[in-house]
């Protein structure tokens, strides 16, 4: 198993000639541990599918509330005081909620506003008053939702037209009219959101990625030949998940919530995490996007419409996310001026050095301009991707090894990716960034059965697995 993993280093070695004490990185070979008491379903949303709360919403990039009992249990196994959680790509909140329904403070920053529409629901439910959530259903249920007063239209955005059939469009908009009449704050809220987490089950599309699939029956220009296995109505499955909602609010332990207890920060780690003071954290679970081109602003277009997001908006919030897709442009120059008005250039140079001299990741990008050059590659931004992608992730990094407590653990989930047959070690490059910035890595974690690589870079390349791994980073200090 080992040296199934190790392919594509030792190849790269061999090729290379390179003794393996003299390349710097190998150290990290020694810190690959395959962990058996993790696999792909808990590192991923597929083990929340049924989980109270956290079943809500299809975040098909969520990992699960079991990662995160395991990342706990793990640092409390091995540091007596642990209070305080961060998480910087806080996604729709699994670490910070289930940290903080183990009585600890956690903080959040998350860029997306339909992941943090999700976190909000679940913080809501907390306090929700279940006799007017059941008057509000029970209304619901009785309503007419064919006539709407035309105050409410779904405001589609050019790749989501055509995503729902009229009859549906119709209900939508009657179930706004329908949202305007109900008082309470927080009920209104949670029923919002009930037909916010069920867009993609009523329309023609399934999320993909890197893009929306559509089903051959959305009212489009362009035919596919892709078949959903259903398309549900409307009203029925705007019950079921209220009715989901409902049960997990009835099975609530607590319906209290300490507000100061949990903090999201609706922006960009980017920028926001310079808001976070020093050497406060015991623990951060965390995991970025990976580099693979998977584009949130495209998967979540239909949640983001509703939420009222024209194509404008959409592009800007692509621009902002962390660079994960091949129409990201450079943010050197914004975070070069953010550093300079914190006065702050020489972290700023320490952190772009450190980036700079990567030799694993150098060595990648050379081999990418190269295919790149020979016409080898299928875009040639996946250069300026992994440029910038590794670039912003230092960023991150340095501002996490700031913000972690002396002796917490850093637990970061992500995968190795491959491009032009080349398997890019994304665990060791990041790592040796955390070495850099003074943290020790403890262990990668690598999941038993890690991911093949795309069907069309198999054609070409012949199959070999990719790493999906979890990195265990400690403070030492
Ligand atoms: C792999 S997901 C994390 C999911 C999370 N662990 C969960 O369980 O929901 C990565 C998240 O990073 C967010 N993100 C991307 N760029 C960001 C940025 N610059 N600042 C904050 N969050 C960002 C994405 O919107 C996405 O929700």
């Amino acid at each position: 198993m080992r040296q199934q993993l190790l392919f594509e280093e030792v190849k790269y070695l061999k090729q290379k000639k390179v003794s393996k004490r003299k390349l710097p990185d190998w150290e990290y070979f020694d810190k690959l541990v395959i962990n058996r008491a993790l696999n792909r379903k808990i590192v991923s949303f597929q083990a929340n599918k049924k989980v109270p709360l956290y079943r809500w919403f299809k975040f098909k990039e969520a990992y699960s509330t079991q990662l995160v009992d395991y990342c706990l249990d793990y640092t409390f196994n091995k540091k007596m005081d642990v209070n305080k959680v961060l998480d910087p790509f806080s996604g729709i909140g699994t670490t910070i909620t289930r940290s903080y329904e183990k009585g600890l403070s956690t903080t959040g920053i998350e860029i997306l506003p339909v992941a943090n529409a999700v976190a909000k629901a679940r913080l809501s439910s907390y306090k929700a008053d279940k006799k007017l959530f059941i008057k509000n259903l029970n209304k619901l249920e009785s309503c007419n939702l064919s006539n709407p007063s035309g105050k409410y239209n779904f405001q589609h955005i050019r790749i989501t037209k055509g995503a729902f059939s009229k009859k549906t469009e119709t209900e939508l908009s009657a179930y706004n009219d329908f949202l305007e009449k109900i008082e309470d704050e927080t009920t209104r809220y949670l029923f919002w959101f009930a037909s916010l987490a069920i867009l993609e089950k009523i329309s023609y599309t399934r999320k993909d990625g890197q893009y929306l699939r559509w089903d051959h029956r959305a009212r489009r220009k362009v035919r596919s030949s892709f078949e959903k296995s259903k398309v549900y109505q409307f009203k029925p499955a705007l019950l079921n998940k209220l009715k989901e909602l409902l049960d997990d609010i009835n099975n609530h332990s607590s319906n209290k919530i300490e507000n100061n207890r949990v903090n999201i920060i609706e922006g960009s780690s980017l920028k926001d995490m310079f808001q976070l003071q020093e050497n406060t954290f015991d623990v951060i679970i965390t995991s970025p996007p990976y580099c693979n081109r998977y584009d949130y602003t495209r998967t979540y277009a239909l949640e983001l419409a509703y939420m009222g997001y024209n194509d404008e908006d959409v592009k800007l919030l692509r621009q902002k996310l962390l660079s994960a897709t091949v129409e990201n442009k450079s943010k050197y120059d914004e975070l070069y001026n953010i550093y300079k008005k914190e006065n702050k250039i020489d972290e700023f140079q320490q952190v772009n050095e450190v980036f700079s001299k990567n030799s694993l990741l150098n060595n990648a990008l050379s081999y990418l301009k190269k295919k790149n050059e020979n016409k080898e590659l299928n875009n040639k931004n996946i250069i300026s991707m992994v440029h910038n992608y590794f670039f912003e992730m230092a960023f991150i990094i340095k501002n996490m090894s700031k913000s972690i407590a002396p002796n917490g653990r850093i637990f970061m989930v992500n995968d190795n990716v491959q491009y032009a047959g080349y398997s890019i070690p994304v665990d060791f490059i990041l790592s040796n960034f955390a070495s850099e910035f003074g943290l020790s890595i403890e262990k990668i974690w690598v999941l038993p059965n890690g991911k093949g690589n795309s069907s069309q870079q198999m054609g070409k390349h012949g199959r070999n697995e990719i790493r999906k791994c979890v990195y265990v980073w400690h403070n030492k200090e």
